[in-house]
């Protein structure tokens, strides 16, 4: 909170050294202003940003995370590093979304170090949007501890996401040479191929790794799981199902509840 009781996000930046950082500097020095409640930390590429980054940032309580690179082309690394930034982005939105945070709590934008101005005015836009989202979970609805939770499921289960956006969920190479790529990268995330490899891969473990922590604790029901996940019986009975045939969790007749296995 801040002096005058008003509250004030916690904020992370993670910006690379050449650009961005060069933008945030002029900022700075041409003292332009921005609200005080981010922190900043400089990497050498967007590219180093990884998924568990922003939820490591969000287990820690950061209410938003901004990533900013340099503009898409003008990476000065040859693997034009921010990319991958912007793939990652777009999974880790996705995943966000699912658990039920609200996306745009993570911001993904270019900034080049001559554009003093632009980082301002994004720093303006971001802060008191957050601001008007309230502490992560309060606009989502989501106590203290299901946040913790469901962010500790989804973090547990990054070294296989990581896996599947390699092998699955690579973007095509051409989307790269594209007039606007950002748009192409969007269709790619959003394309109905993606959203069902989305489900099938990441989307089903991320509920099973939910429920098999769930019941670690304590044998439930169907119903009690899809209140405590905030998912429907449906979708949390066929999850059941599949964890029941690989052996993660089984129904206990006498308690006429589920188990973890
Ligand atoms: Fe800035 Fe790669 S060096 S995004």
């Amino acid at each position: 909170m801040g002096t005058g009781g008003e509250y004030n996000p916690k904020l992370l930046g993670i910006i690379c050294n050449w650009c961005c950082y060069g933008g945030a500097d002029l900022c700075g020095v041409s003292r332009l202003q921005y609200p005080p409640h981010i922190r900043l930390i400089r990497v050498m590429c967007s590219a180093r940003v990884d998924l568990a980054h922003i939820f490591r940032a969000f287990l820690h309580g950061l209410d938003g995370v901004f990533v900013g690179g340099c503009h898409l082309n003008d990476c000065h690394y040859i693997t034009n590093g921010n990319y991958n930034a912007l793939g990652m982005v777009k999974i880790c939105k996705k995943l966000l979304e699912h658990i039920g945070i609200n996306s745009e709590r993570l911001r993904l934008e270019w900034v080049s170090a001559g554009e003093g101005v632009r980082f301002a005015n994004i720093m303006n836009e971001f802060a008191p949007g957050i601001q008007k989202l309230g502490p992560l979970g309060s606009s989502e609805g989501i106590d203290e501890k299901t946040l913790r939770f469901k962010l500790e499921a989804a973090a547990k289960l990054i070294p296989y996401i990581k896996l599947v956006e390699r092998e699955r969920l690579r973007t095509p190479r051409e989307l790269r040479a594209s007039s606007e790529p950002e748009k192409e990268y969007d269709k790619f995330f959003n394309s109905e191929e993606t959203n069902r490899l989305f489900y099938d891969a990441i989307v089903s473990k991320l509920v099973i790794s939910q429920v098999t922590s769930l019941l670690r604790e304590g044998p439930l029901s169907t119903g009690e799981i899809s209140e405590a996940l905030g998912l429907s019986p449906s979708e949390v009975s066929r999850q059941l199902n599949i964890s029941s045939r690989q052996g993660l969790v089984r129904y206990d007749a006498g308690l006429k509840r589920y188990v973890a296995a």
